[in-house]
């Protein structure tokens, strides 16, 4: 199936979204950085990357190189155009085919994508599989309480207490900027259990809380003070599993 983010109506629906302060930053992206690792000298994979928007700053903040992969041909070429510099490159890559990639990385990164990918172990063990001994595997993804019901329509649309099929795991289809989006429900109990069996240590786990401050700019957070949008985990490669 193709990437959605490839379809030129949803990616410019997407883009308009990203270029006004949203939900990403006021509350996934603070949370993210709080998190990131050290970066100086360390080699850095961007899992998901998109348009390459953290590339930059991760490069500021000291990494020796940084790789972004995706599979939206459209994200890595605005990446490309728009956050290129020394040290950076992108390449459209499926997380599927993450076994392809022969360098090893110090800190695997993602933002906002694994609760679109199907095989989370399979996905696990090749991020385990290039990271270094002691590598850093630290990502986002929607809230399992939101990826959670059938037939949403859309993540900041809707009644919020909208809630169901928790315990039911698996592929969820909705809309958002009224095409289809493919997703896929995990417990948060298995997301744990996953990371662990796959040898990796939870280090962090975030679940963002907006400030009083920001609600008054942006109200819709608001529903943030009774359920979580995000869930940001750092974990840490075991060196033997
Ligand atoms: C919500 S966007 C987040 C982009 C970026 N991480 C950021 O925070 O700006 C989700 C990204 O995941 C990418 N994506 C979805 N499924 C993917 C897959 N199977 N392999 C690689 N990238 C994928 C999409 O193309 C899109 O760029």
């Amino acid at each position: 199936m193709g990437n959605v983010f490839d379809n030129p109506s949803f990616f410019s629906k997407y883009m308009e979204l990203r270029s006004d302060y949203n939900y990403n930053d006021y509350l996934e992206h603070p949370a993210m950085e709080s998190l990131l690792p050290p970066l100086k000298g360390r080699s850095v994979l961007d899992l998901g990357c998109g348009y390459g928007a953290y590339a930059m700053s991760f490069m500021r903040k000291g990494s020796s190189s940084y790789l972004g992969i995706d599979s939206s041909s459209h994200m890595i070429e605005k990446a490309r155009t728009e956050n290129a510099g020394a040290g950076i490159s992108y390449r459209v890559l499926d997380l599927k085919s993450l076994d392809t990639l022969s360098t090893v990385f110090d800190v695997a990164y993602s933002s906002l994508v694994f609760h679109y990918i199907e095989d989370f172990d399979a996905l696990l063990r090749n991020i385990y599989a290039i990271l270094s001994d002691d590598g850093v595997l630290l990502f986002s993804q929607m809230h399992p309480l939101l990826t959670a019901s059938y037939g949403y329509s859309g993540y900041f649309e809707g009644d919020y207490f909208a809630f169901s099929s928790y315990q039911e795991e698996g592929r969820r289809e909705g809309r958002w900027f009224k095409e289809k989006v493919v997703s896929y429900h995990r417990r948060l109990s298995s997301i744990m259990n996953s990371l662990s069996d796959s040898g990796f240590i939870v280090d962090r786990v975030l679940e963002p809380i907006p400030r009083e401050e920001d609600i008054r700019e942006f109200s819709q957070l608001e529903r943030d003070l009774v359920r979580p949008t995000f869930l940001c985990i750092r974990a840490i490669k075991k060196k033997s599993k």
